[in-house]
Formats: C-alpha cells, sequence, structure tokens
C-alpha cells in the first residue's frame, strides 16, 4: 500500500516547550506509522526575523532535532532533515517568487500581526514578505498532500494552495493542494495562566531538568482569590488545573477540583500530583535527550541521512517543475 504524504516543520528560533510536544510533535509521533513522513527543521525560516543576530539559530537546530528523537519520532519510520541542506527549497522558493502577486503575501494576517509585535526590528525585507511563500515551497516540493499544524498557521496553508493551483494552471498540473491536518488539542497555559510561550517566560521547556520543572509548578499561580489553605477555591480559576486537565487521569482531575473547591486539598498537594504526572511523561524524553547530547554523532548521521533522502525527493519534483516552465 502506497502511504500518503505528510509533512511538517519546525522553526528554528528557541527551544521547544511541552505545548510543542503535546501539541504538535506527539501528533507527528502518531503519524509516522501510517502516513510517509516529512519532518524538517526550518532554520532558514528563523533568520526572516532573526537575521541581525543569527548566532543561536545553529544552537536551535540542534535542540529541535534532539527533541524530534527525544519525543519518539524514528528516523526508520520518517525522514528527519534541515531545511538548508536542501537546496532545492530555495530553487522552488525563487520560482514561486516569479508567479505570486505582491498582494497574496501581504494579505497574510501574519504578516502585520508579526511586525506588530516585533516592533523592535525592521521587518520591512522581501525575506520576512516571503515567509509563507518558502514555507509553500517546503511543503509543495515534496508534493505532501497532509500537513499537520497548529490553528495559526491556516491562513499559510491557504496561500499554499493558492500558490499550487495558480502553477498548476500556468504550466502543468504538478503540484497537490496541500491540507492542513489539525489535532484537537486544548490550548496549553504558561506558569502565569497566559498562552504557553517562549516570549512571555512561562513555559516549561523539553530542555528543563527535573528542578526546573518542580521549581517552575510549585510557584506557579493559582486562583488568585483562595488565599488560606482553608479558603474554598474555583479551579477553573487555576493555570494548574488547567495543566492537569491535560496531564492528569480523570480521577485526579476530579479529586485536585472537587479538593479545591471544598478547600479539601492545598495547592502545594494539587502541583505535587501535577508535578508527579509531568515527570512521568518527561522522564523518557530526559532519557533520550542525554543519550543524543552524550552522542552528537548520532545526530549528525540521523540528519545527514534523512537530508539525502529528502534531497533526492526534491530534486524529482525539481525536474517536473523545471520541464513544466520549460526550462533547460
Ligand atoms: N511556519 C511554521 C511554524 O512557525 C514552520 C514551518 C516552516 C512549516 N515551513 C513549514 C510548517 C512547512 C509546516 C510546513 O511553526
Amino acid at each position: 500500500m502506497i502511504k500518503e504524504r505528510v509533512l511538517s516543520g519546525m522553526q528554528a528560533s528557541g527551544k521547544l516547550h511541552i505545548g510543542n510536544l503535546v501539541g504538535a510533535l506527539s501528533n507527528w509521533v502518531k503519524l509516522q506509522d501510517n502516513y510517509d513522513c516529512y519532518y524538517f527543521v526550518a532554520d532558514w525560516h528563523a533568520l526572516t526575523t532573526g537575521y541581525a543576530d543569527p548566532s543561536s539559530i545553529n544552537e536551535s537546530t540542534k535542540d529541535i532535532l534532539i527533541n524530534f528523537l527525544a519525543a519518539g519520532l524514528d528516523p526508520d519510520k520518517c525522514t528527519i532533515f534541515i531545511q538548508s541542506r536542501v537546496l532545492e527549497h530555495a530553487e522552488l522558493h525563487l520560482l514561486l517568487s516569479m508567479i505570486t502577486p505582491l498582494g497574496w503575501l501581504e494579505r497574510v494576517p501574519t504578516y502585520k500581526e508579526k511586525q506588530q509585535e516585533l516592533k523592535d526590528r525592521d521587518l520591512s525585507t522581501y525575506g520576512f514578505l516571503g515567509y509563507p511563500l518558502l514555507q509553500t515551497a517546503d511543503i509543495i516540493i515534496y508534493r505532501a498532500k497532509y500537513v499537520p499544524v497548529g490553528i495559526d498557521q491556516v491562513p499559510h496553508l491557504e496561500i499554499s494552495r493558492e500558490i499550487a493551483r495558480r502553477f498548476n494552471n500556468l504550466y502543468k498540473e504538478v503540484f497537490p493542494e496541500p491540507e492542513a491536518l489539525l489535532a484537537e488539542f486544548p490550548k496549553m497555559v504558561g506558569t502565569d495562566g497566559r498562552k504557553m510561550s517562549k516570549s512571555y517566560d512561562n513555559a516549561i521547556y523539553l530542555s528543563d531538568t527535573p528542578q526546573d520543572v518542580e521549581q517552575k509548578i510549585k510557584t506557579m499561580v493559582t486562583d488568585p482569590a483562595r488565599i488560606k489553605r482553608t479558603d474554598a477555591g474555583n479551579p477553573e480559576l487555576s493555570p494548574v488545573y488547567q495543566l492537569h486537565k491535560i496531564f492528569s487521569s480523570e480521577k485526579e482531575q476530579e479529586e485536585v477540583a472537587e479538593g479545591c473547591k471544598k478547600a479539601g486539598i492545598g495547592c502545594i498537594e494539587c502541583k505535587n500530583i501535577l508535578i508527579k504526572n509531568v515527570f512521568t511523561i518527561m522522564d523518557p524524553i530526559w532519557t533520550k535527550r542525554n543519550e543524543l547530547i552524550n552522542n552528537p554523532a548520532v545526530l549528525d548521521d540521523i540528519a545527514f541521512l534523512g537530508t539525502e533522502k529528502a534531497t533526492k525527493v526534491a530534486k524529482e519534483t525539481m525536474q517536473l517543475v523545471r520541464e513544466a516552465m520549460g526550462l533547460f
């Protein structure tokens, strides 16, 4: 049976947190059994906003690769690679730039949003405007059918579909229109109750030690109205309870919710249960991370072999593209 192709990438800007694990990586791991999966580190994308100081991109790339493997991506089942090593992405990006109306790129909501968010950087660059176009090249160069992404990426997928369609109409049917595969998962809150994000300094990272995790959860915000141990609380107002919903069994969720409402359990006790459950998820990841950190040659081999495999497919597509466009 021919497996359908799935592709997704993660931008190499900073460390991954447990929201990335539960939201994206765990889903990628599940998909590798039933699809022909391509997963990569988007290090060029990190340059679109980080060009002025690219010094951390290399480190991020390595850390993401380590996390891919630690979370359970298996190089025998899926293809793992680094974007900047497959030069064909750049060639396709260039050719697609010829057929992409500026208005399509300017209309992508993340364009203006990110510029607002990162006001301290000069993002009126050609590369930043082209972010979704580079992403389109990443996807369609593998003629991928499905792209597992978060809801925030849906506008990018939409423009990828439009560009694939435009190419097919102008020249020849080369590209399938990629579809977003949205994973159903609750939004992860950070230690302060806002959305978990590296920019809020409220994240639990996959590279955190057990001591870090324990410390972060112990100092988490709870229901602000529950001041004394004897006060009854409202679990729905506590970010700790939001994390219980993701990491704890239903029985434990009920117990902590009831305990909170009736002041039957204190916040420290409630947090200890969460710490135990986060440790259970993290234990195999910590073990695998340590193995890989102590053995960087393994990581290099995996990235090298994956990149070779990806390059082969990318080259095949570029042959079709050149033919379709009538290039030499
Ligand atoms: N834009 C994605 C993110 O921020 C990363 C990315 C780059 C990507 N190229 C891609 C995702 C191709 C899916 C497919 O997470």
